[in-house]
Formats: C-alpha cells, structure tokens, sequence
C-alpha cells in the first residue's frame, strides 16, 4: 500500500500535482498543496486506481514535496491510536 502527503515547509505552490493527481492533491488558499484523502496526514493508503497519478505526481513535482511511503506517515495531526 501507498500513503502520501505534501510537505508544506518545501513546497512551492507550484501546482503541478493537482493537475497530475486532482484526485489526489488540491491547494490551500496559498496555493500550498495538500493530500486530499485525509487532510494531509498521510495515514489513509492511496487506492489502487490512483496510484499512477501518484507515481506521476511525485515525480513531476520540483521540490520533492509529494511525500510517498509503503506506511502510513505518523506526523499527522491526530496519531494513530
Ligand atoms: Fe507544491 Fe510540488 Fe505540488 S511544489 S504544489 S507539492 S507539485
């Protein structure tokens, strides 16, 4: 399984994952992205029909900020319990 989120502190606002991923990546009112599955935690596994828009986004994006891992990301607002 594949979990992702955006690191806000490196991205730039570029836009390019929304428009590789829109299922997956939206913009705050900076135009900061974010992981639309669960608010940017990146403790939801991203489905299977998305994950080439996954692969592409993290791929495209210039400052590495598409965060991908086979665990969920701990450093969410709310920790697993
Ligand atoms: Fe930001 Fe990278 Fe998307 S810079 S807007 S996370 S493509």
């Amino acid at each position: 399984e594949k979990y992702t989120m955006v690191d806000q502190e490196t991205c730039i606002a570029c836009g390019t994952c929304g428009v590789t991923a829109p299922d997956l990546f939206d913009y705050d009112d900076d135009g900061i992205a974010f992981a639309i599955l669960d608010d940017n935690e990146g403790v939801t596994a991203v489905t299977e029909d998305l994950i080439d828009d996954l692969e592409d986004a993290f791929e495209s994006c210039p400052t590495e900020s598409i965060k991908v891992a086979d665990q969920p990301f701990s450093c969410g607002k709310s920790a697993a319990s």
